[in-house]
C-alpha cells in the first residue's frame, strides 16, 4: 500500500514553538461566549514547555522539559501562570547554557564520547500532573516525580516517598538505577483513593515493580514481577474490582547500543511483531495471570472494569505497530503519515478463567489522549472524549476533539480548520446526574493567528461555551487535571 506522506509545515510544528516566557496570574482575555458562574476550580496541564533546547532539537516527542500551566476559574475570569519545572537537571541545563543530559530518545551533541555509558537520562517531569496525599506532582515515567507548589508552581523536590522510591534490590542495582521509576499514569481507586501505580526498572534483573500509595500519600511497593526482557509500558488499568492490568507490547531495549551511545534508549528499541503482547493482570490479593492477544502496542487507555460475568473489560487506543522513534522525531519536524494506521478505539476482553482474549474496534475514530468521567475510573461508563478523527478524516492530524459512545459506538467530533486542540478535561456540572452534563476545558492552538485559546465546551455535544486567549502561544501538553475549589 503506498503511504501518503504530508508535510504539514504550520499547524504542528507551530504549535510545538518553544515557551520563553513565564507569567504570573494575568487575566485571559474572553474571545467569545461566557464563563459558567458555577465553574470554579482550577485546571492545571503538564507538557513539554519546549522542543529544542538552546539551539538543539530533541529527537523526540517526549524529551522537552517539562512546564505546568495553571488555568484559575472564579466563575468570571480565569487567571493563568506557567512555569518550568525547576528539575535539577533543567537548573544545570539553564547554568550551563547548554544540553548537559541524555534524555530517554535524543543523545548529546558530540557523539560516543559525550554518550558511551551515561545511563543517567534527564527527568524531563512534562508528562502529567498528580494530586494525592496532599501533594501535587509532575509526573514522568522514567524517574521520580516532582513536588509542585500548587499555588505559586514553584518546584519543591524531587520526591521519593520517604525513600520508598529508592533502589534497594541490590547494591549493584541501586548503582544502574539509583531511583525507581514512577509512571506518569497512576490510578486512583475510586473506593479506596489508593494511588496504584508501576514503574518499569532495568538493573540486575527487569523488573515490572507496582506501588501503592494510601490517601494519606504514605507509599509501599507491591507486586515485583520478573521481566525476561526491558519492556516498555506508559498507561495500565486499575478497576473497581481492583485488578491491575498491562500490557506488554514485545519490544526490547538494545542495551548494549544504548550503553555504548550509540543510540538513545529510544531508537534502541527493537520490535518483534511476530510475538502475542502479553497481558498482565494482577488479582487484588497479587496472583498474577499471564494472557496473550495479537501483535499491538497501547499508548493510552481509555478505562477498565470488572464485568457482571466476571470478565474484564478493557478499552484502550489500539496501534497495531510500535511507533518508532524515527516516527516522532519526523511528528516534531511535520511529517506525518496518512496510513490509516492511527489508534483505534478498542474495546479487549479479559477472560481470567478460560485464558481468552477477544477484542475489537469501539468506533469507527481514532484518538488519543481519552479521557473519562472522573468519578468513572475503573466503572462501567457510557462516554470518552479525546482528540481524535473519523477514520475517513480528510487530514491526517487528531485535529478533532470526539466523544464516543462506548455502549454504541458512535462518536461526534468538532474542530474548526487550521487548529489543534489539547487533551479535554472532563468537569462534571454541580448537582450534574447525567455522565456527559460537564464541561470540556482544553486548548485549541489557532494556526491562523498563531495563538493558544482555553476552551471551555459543552461534554454533551462538544459546542464552545467560552473561549479565551492566552497571552503567548503554549505547546498543547500532554496531560492535565482539575482540582474543584477549596481542594487546594
Ligand atoms: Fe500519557
Amino acid at each position: 500500500m503506498a503511504i501518503q506522506h504530508y508535510k504539514v509545515l504550520h499547524d504542528y510544528v507551530r504549535a510545538n514553538e518553544t515557551v520563553a516566557d513565564e507569567y504570573d496570574d494575568v487575566e485571559l482575555t474572553l474571545l467569545e461566549g461566557e464563563l459558567p458562574a458555577d465553574l470554579k476550580g482550577v485546571l492545571f496541564r503538564n507538557g513539554n514547555g519546549r522542543f529544542a533546547h538552546q539551539g538543539v532539537w530533541y529527537d523526540h516527542l517526549f524529551d522537552g522539559d517539562g512546564m505546568i500551566s495553571r488555568f484559575a476559574f472564579d466563575g468570571q475570569r480565569v487567571r493563568y501562570r506557567n512555569r518550568y519545572v525547576r528539575t535539577r537537571e533543567f537548573l544545570e541545563e539553564e547554568k550551563a547554557g547548554r544540553m548537559l543530559h541524555r534524555s530517554f530518545g535524543t543523545n548529546l551533541p558530540g557523539g560516543l564520547l559525550k554518550n558511551a555509558f551515561r545511563m543517567q537520562f534527564k527527568n524531563a517531569a512534562n508528562t502529567s500532573v498528580v494530586w494525592h496525599g496532599g501533594h501535587m506532582m509532575a509526573m514522568w515515567e522514567g524517574g521520580l516525580p516532582h513536588r509542585i507548589d500548587p499555588v505559586t508552581l514553584d518546584t519543591i523536590d524531587r520526591y521519593d516517598y520517604n525513600g520508598v522510591l529508592r533502589n534497594q534490590f541490590s547494591w549493584l542495582d541501586s548503582r544502574i538505577a539509583p531511583e525507581l521509576p514512577f509512571s506518569a499514569h497512576p490510578k486512583i481507586h475510586p473506593d479506596t483513593g489508593v494511588l496504584h501505580n508501576f514503574g518499569t526498572v532495568a538493573g540486575t534483573k527487569q523488573r515490572l515493580v507496582l506501588y501503592e500509595v494510601d490517601p494519606q500519600g504514605k507509599a509501599k511497593i507491591g507486586p515485583v514481577i520478573e521481566m525476561d526482557d526491558m519492556t516498555f509500558s506508559h498507561d495500565f488499568v486499575v478497576t473497581q474490582s481492583g485488578h491491575r492490568i498491562l500490557f506488554l507490547t514485545p519490544v526490547s531495549f538494545d542495551m548494549p547500543r544504548a550503553l555504548l551511545g550509540l543510540t538513545s534508549p529510544a531508537a534502541s528499541i527493537k520490535v518483534d511483531r511476530t510475538k502475542p503482547t502479553l497481558i498482565l493482570v494482577i488479582d487484588p490479593d497479587g496472583t498474577i495471570h499471564r494472557l496473550t492477544t495479537d501483535f499491538c502496542f497501547v499508548f493510552h487507555f481509555v478505562n477498565g472494569y470488572q464485568n457482571t460475568d466476571g470478565k474484564l473489560i478493557v478499552d484502550g487506543l489500539m496501534l497495531d505497530f510500535f511507533p518508532a522513534s524515527d516516527l516522532m522525531k519526523a511528528y516534531l519536524q511535520g511529517n506525518v503519515a496518512d496510513d490509516g494506521t492511527g489508534a483505534r478505539f478498542t474495546r479487549y476482553v479479559l477472560d481470567l478463567e478460560t485464558k481468552q482474549v477477544t477484542h475489537r474496534p469501539l468506533a469507527d475514530y481514532e484518538g488519543e489522549l481519552p479521557e473519562i468521567h472522573p468519578d468513572l475510573v475503573g466503572k462501567p461508563y457510557k462516554y470518552a472524549w479525546g482528540i481524535g478523527r473519523p477514520i475517513s478524516h480528510s487530514r491526517p492530524l487528531a485535529d478533532q476533539l470526539v466523544k464516543i459512545d462506548v455502549t454504541t459506538g458512535q462518536g461526534i467530533h468538532a474542530g474548526p480548520d487550521e487548529t489543534l486542540p489539547s487533551e479535554p478535561i472532563v468537569v462534571p456540572r454541580p448537582g450534574a446526574t447525567a455522565e456527559d452534563d460537564a464541561w470540556l476545558l482544553y486548548l485549541l492552538f489557532d494556526d491562523t493567528t498563531h495563538t493558544t485559546d482555553l476552551l471551555v465546551a459543552d461534554a454533551a455535544d462538544l459546542t464552545t461555551i467560552a473561549r479565551l486567549r492566552l497571552p503567548h502561544n503554549i505547546p498543547l501538553g500532554f496531560h492535565g487535571m482539575w482540582l474543584p475549589e477549596g481542594e487546594v
